[in-house]
C-alpha cells in the first residue's frame, strides 16, 4: 500500500463522515474515497458534491458513493455510523445498546467483502465499538483502531497553548484511557517546548492564574460537550484526528497517537480495549508505548479499563 493508489471507504455520511472525507480530500491523502451510507441519496449527494470540489483541490482524487464490495480492496474502513444520542445524554455509554446492531451489520457487510485492512472506528462509545469490531472482524488487534482519544489530547494541548499563547503543535500531552469521564492525563509525560506542563505552569503564575491540571482535566473531558450540546455534533475535531490517523497508515510515517487499541498487559490491563499511545504504520497498531504513569495515574487508567469491561457482557458477542 501506498498513499499514491489507496483507497478509503468511509461508512456513514453524516456530519463526522462527510467532514472526514473532505478533510482527506484537503489533504490529499489517498486516491480513491468511497462514502456508503444507508440514505442511499445522502452518500450519493455527499460525493457529488466533493468531487466537485476536486476541480479547485491540489491532487485529482476519485471519490464516488459505493457498496460494500468497495471495501474488498480497501486499504482503510472508517466507520462513522452510529445511534443518535439519547436526548438529554451526558454519556457516550448511553450510545451503546442503540448503536450495537448498526455496527454489527456495518462489520458484517464489510468482512463479506473480503477486507483485510485496517478499520479505524470513530463510531461512539468508541472503545467498547473498537472492541466488537476486533471481536466480529476476526481481523488480527493490529488493523483495528478506534479514535479514541487522540482528540482529547488534541484538546488538551489547544487548552495548554491557548493558556501560554504557543502553536498547539509546541505542545505534547496524552489522554488515555476512555474516550469520556474516565480518561487521564499523564501529566508526566505532558511538556511544552520540552519543559514539564507542571514546571510551566509553576514559573508563569500570571498565566497559570488559579487553574489547576484538575482544571484542565476536566475542561478537556467538558470539551466536547461545550461544543454538542450547542451545535448537536461535532466534526471538525474528530475529522482532523481520523484524517491524522489515516495519514500515519498510507504514507507509513509511524507516528505516535494515543488510539484505542486492545491491551495484552502493558499498564497492568490484560483484555480492555482502550487508548494508550501507539506507534501508527502501514500495518496498523505498530506498537504501544508503555509511557511512565503517576501511580494514581496508573491507578485511574485501570479503573477506565475496568468500567470499558463491564459493558462487553452487553455485547451479545
Ligand atoms: C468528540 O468528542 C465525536 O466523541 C467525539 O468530539
Amino acid at each position: 500500500m501506498s498513499f499514491k493508489d489507496s483507497k478509503v471507504v468511509i461508512v456513514g455520511c453524516g456530519n463526522v463522515g462527510s467532514t472526514t472525507a473532505y478533510t482527506i480530500i484537503n489533504q490529499g491523502l489517498a486516491e480513491e474515497i468511497v462514502l456508503i451510507d444507508v440514505n442511499k441519496d445522502k452518500s450519493y449527494a455527499e460525493a457529488l458534491d466533493m468531487a466537485h470540489s476536486i476541480y479547485f483541490m491540489n491532487r485529482n482524487i476519485n471519490i464516488h458513493a459505493g457498496e460494500y464490495s468497495d471495501c474488498k480492496d480497501a486499504d482503510i474502513v472508517i466507520i462513522t455510523a452510529s445511534a443518535p444520542m439519547p436526548k438529554d445524554s451526558s454519556s457516550r455509554l448511553d450510545m451503546l445498546a442503540p448503536s450495537i446492531k448498526i455496527i454489527k451489520s456495518i462489520v458484517s457487510s464489510v468482512m463479506e467483502s473480503g477486507f483485510n485492512g485496517i478499520f479505524l472506528i470513530i463510531s461512539n462509545p468508541v472503545d467498547i465499538m473498537t472492541y466488537m469490531v476486533y471481536k466480529m472482524s476476526g481481523l488480527p488487534k493490529n488493523q483495528v483502531i478506534g479514535s479514541g482519544t487522540n482528540l482529547d489530547s488534541a484538546r488538551l494541548c489547544c487548552e495548554l497553548a491557548d493558556m501560554y499563547d504557543l502553536d498547539s503543535k509546541s505542545v505534547s500531552a496524552y489522554v488515555c484511557g476512555e474516550h469520556g469521564d474516565s480518561e487521564i492525563v499523564s501529566w508526566h509525560s505532558a511538556v511544552i517546548g520540552g519543559k514539564s506542563v507542571e514546571n510551566v505552569m509553576k514559573d508563569n503564575p500570571d498565566r497559570t492564574k488559579n487553574i489547576t491540571r484538575e482544571d484542565l482535566q476536566k475542561q478537556t473531558i467538558k470539551a466536547g460537550w461545550d461544543i454538542f450540546n450547542r451545535k448537536g455534533n461535532t466534526c471538525y475535531g474528530i475529522a482532523a484526528s481520523a484524517a491524522a490517523i489515516c495519514k500515519s497508515i498510507l504514507f507509513n510515517e509511524n507516528h505516535i497517537y494515543p488510539v484505542t487499541v486492545g491491551l495484552s498487559g502493558q499498564y497492568g490491563i490484560k483484555n480492555a480495549w482502550l487508548s494508550v499511545p501507539t506507534i501508527i504504520d502501514r500495518t496498523g497498531a505498530k506498537e504501544i508505548v508503555e509511557i511512565r504513569l503517576d501511580p494514581d495515574e496508573e491507578k485511574a487508567l485501570r479503573h477506565s479499563a475496568e468500567l470499558l469491561e463491564s459493558f462487553y457482557g452487553e455485547l451479545g458477542l
